[in-house]
């Protein structure tokens, strides 16, 4: 199989030297990258800037923003099986991006933002046979809830869910959720070991 990963931050420009970001690390992206390789599946990876070198074998896609990755993964999603989506995508953009460097007024500065793509709802929309499995970062008591309000608008065969400590961490606690809402599996540890745990359950049922 061939099976699409997204990974790391996106970034959106203030200017040319400033942008929003997150501190997503990409370690869980490119651990999933390594566990569907030692599964013997193919792995394709497009991922934000971050720190890592993209495990040997798989073909990469580097982007910034989240237009580059919407574009990236849209035209390689009909030739992949499946898309595991773990990238931390920046949800706002500033309405502009200012040519150069933006030099201070003495006044304060408003800044407006705009939403940017969701992503893996496009990926969701021209589904076809393939299957889609997203993940969602939940601070909050609601979480499973908003888990599978992810899942449903997404069209998500299942959603890992997780919580804001994974962002940057070597480790990583997540809990699959079903298109029920049910919660059907609970995994811990290092991200290369629940990496591999979940490239697992996805092999036993989302693999056909
Ligand atoms: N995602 C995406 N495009 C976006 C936002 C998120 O493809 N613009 C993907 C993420 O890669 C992840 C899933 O959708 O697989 C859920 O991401 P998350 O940040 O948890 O949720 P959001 O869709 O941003 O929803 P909310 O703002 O309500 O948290």
């Amino acid at each position: 199989m061939r099976i699409l990963i997204t990974a790391g931050p996106t970034r959106e420009y203030l200017d040319d030297v400033r942008y929003l970001s997150n501190a997503s690390s990409g370690r869980m992206g490119y651990a999933i990258v390594e566990a569907v390789q030692a599964a013997g599946h193919q792995a394709v990876l497009v991922t934000g800037p971050v720190g890592l070198t993209p495990p040997h074998g798989c073909e990469v896609h580097h982007v910034e923003t989240t237009e580059e990755l919407n574009t990236a993964c849209g035209n390689l999603f009909p030739g992949c099986d499946g898309v595991i989506a773990t990238a931390a995508v920046c949800d706002y953009r500033p309405r502009e991006r200012f040519p150069g460097k933006l030099a201070k007024t003495g006044v304060s500065l408003e800044l407006e933002l705009v939403e940017t793509a969701d992503v893996l709802a496009g990926l969701g929309q021209q589904k076809g046979n393939r299957w889609i499995v997203g993940f969602a970062l939940e601070s909050d008591e609601f979480a499973h809830v908003n888990a599978l309000r992810k899942l449903k608008n997404k069209n998500c065969d299942a959603i890992v869910l997780n919580r804001p400590t994974a962002i940057g961490s070597q480790s990583n606690q997540i809990e699959i959720i079903d298109p029920a809402g049910q919660s059907v599996a609970v995994y811990a540890g290092e991200k290369t070991s629940v990496a591999r745990d979940l490239m697992q359950w996805i092999t036993e049922h989302l693999l056909k």
